[in-house]
């Protein structure tokens, strides 16, 4: 028997796999078996609600997709009269994903969503703030900081900081919601991006920019958990291109301790079960007792250099 059970913080884990935020909702109890995933995460969260950015908010590109969805809600109370009991029936814990646009907006919002039926909150700071120049909390290591020290200090529940791969040096970043004392970190949302159609010469996204995901961010991000890994001591999440149980193993290997599946859902609904089921295979093929024996596990000697800047090619 494989062990897949995983530690996020004070959350033990049946296995390391969950959704990605955004990319899951109820109606897939027709689809898979809901208990058999590690952790839920909900769509984010907003105080109110909104209505997201124009149309289209969709546009496939090579080896993944970008989105401009623009956070969508029905706001908290429909959070927590719908959402929340939806997912009580079930035995994974409720991680809630809060957003916001203010820093007191975070604050309350992990106070309001530490109810019953909720395990801990993810803070998807990944969003411009309001407060300072536009730009993603989640930019700024000390407005990270900030924000995610405020909400640790609102509510009992585990806060998991959600942060963009869109800055200078991520590390730096979730070194700074670890010393906000968040319990992990989730490595990481999208990446920034454009297309454009050359006939009509007119984006292909109502608001211009969107956020890449799918394998095509694969490589980056798994760079952006080895480097967070050997930069903080709390559990790294991983988000970015996985859609495999292979996936899921070489983000454990570079660090991760869990990881969310969130594109491959759209082209394959069964993706989490068969990489949970992959997991066991793969364990069982390698004699390993317990996946968390593979966590940070990657072989690489110590005259293997380690190139964190680009230095040409
Ligand atoms: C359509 C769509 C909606 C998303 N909505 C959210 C969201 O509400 N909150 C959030 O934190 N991330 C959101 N994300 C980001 C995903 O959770 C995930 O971090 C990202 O897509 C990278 O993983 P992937 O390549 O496996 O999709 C969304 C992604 C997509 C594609």
């Amino acid at each position: 028997m494989v062990d897949l059970s995983t530690r996020i913080g004070s959350l033990l884990l049946d296995n390391p796999i969950m959704p990605g935020s955004g990319t899951f909702a109820e109606g897939l109890d027709d689809v898979i078996d809901l208990n058999r995933l590690g952790a839920f995460v909900t769509k984010s969260a907003t105080p109110g609600y909104r209505s997201g950015n124009p149309i289209p908010r969709i546009a496939e590109t090579p080896s993944g997709m970008l989105n401009s969805i623009g956070l969508p809600s029905k706001g908290i109370d429909d959070f927590l009269g719908r959402i929340v009991p939806f997912y009580s029936r079930f035995s994974p814990p409720l991680i809630a994903s809060v957003s916001a646009d203010t820093i007191a907006e975070f604050e309350s919002m992990a106070t309001a969503v530490s109810v019953a039926g909720v395990a801990a909150s993810e803070a998807n700071i990944s969003c411009p703030t309001l407060e300072e120049d536009g730009r993603a909390f989640a930019m700024h290591p000390d407005v990270t900081e900030q924000v995610i020290g405020r909400m640790v200090a609102a509510t009992d529940r585990p806060i998991w900081a959600k942060l963009t791969p869109n800055t200078g040096d991520i590390a730096e970043v979730a070194r700074a919601a670890e010393a906000a004392g968040a319990e992990a970190v989730v490595v990481a949302n999208t990446i920034l991006g454009i297309a454009i159609d050359t006939e009509t010469r007119r984006p292909l996204l109502g608001s211009v920019t969107g956020g890449l995901s799918g394998p095509a961010i694969r490589p980056i991000i798994l760079r952006m958990v080895y480097q967070c890994a050997r930069s903080v001591s709390i559990p790294i999440i991983a988000s970015g291109g996985i859609g495999t149980a292979k996936d899921v193993v070489e983000f454990m290997l570079a660090g991760a301790t869990a990881a969310q599946i969130g594109t491959a859902s759209f082209i394959h609904p069964t993706a989490m079960i068969s990489a949970i089921d992959g997991l066991v295979a793969y364990c069982e093929r390698h004699g390993i007792a317990h996946i968390a024996e593979i966590i940070g596990a990657m072989e690489h000697t110590e005259s293997d250099p380690v190139l964190l800047t680009p230095i040409g090619s």
